[in-house]
């Protein structure tokens, strides 16, 4: 099994960017995290991050048929890109959508997501402990 762990601008500052909203631990954090769950199920992850909008919209769609589920976390991304949902829209396979905070209680324009209505399921505001949960979904439902 083959999950891609996708993650979006700003991402790769977490640790120094706002602790108090996404807490102390930093994206490798994450991503040992996320490998320590993966490696439980026997999973492969490729984990990845970017600050722009047509590498992440690249690589969904590099993905195609190569990966049986997508965990994202867009960042800002989720809220204004069109591109990203038309990309994941290629996919059958589940996605879920991860964010650390719970963007529907921040700041109004955090409240649309042009990713969920493409989620099986979106996990929000249990910071990095969403990032597992979601490899835990999907190797479930795949
Ligand atoms: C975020 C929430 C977004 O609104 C924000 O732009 C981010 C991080 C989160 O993980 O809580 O960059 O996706």
């Amino acid at each position: 099994m083959k999950i891609l762990i996708l993650n979006g601008p700003n991402l790769n500052m977490l640790g120094q960017r706002e602790p108090e909203i996404y807490g102390t631990q930093t994206l490798g954090d994450i991503e040992t995290l996320c490998r320590e769950t993966a490696s439980i199920h026997h999973a492969d992850i490729d984990f990845r991050q970017s600050n722009h909008e047509g590498e992440l919209v690249t690589w969904i769609q590099e993905a195609l048929g190569h990966v049986d589920g997508i965990i994202i976390n867009a960042g800002a991304y989720t809220h204004t890109s069109v591109a990203l949902h038309d990309a994941l829209k290629l996919h059958a396979c589940p996605i879920i959508e991860v964010h650390l905070s719970d963007p529907e209680t921040r700041e109004e324009f955090r409240h649309l997501s042009y990713i969920s209505p493409l989620a099986q399921e979106v996990i929000k505001g249990i910071g990095a402990a969403g990032y597992p949960q979601a490899i835990e979904i999907i190797v479930k439902t795949s």
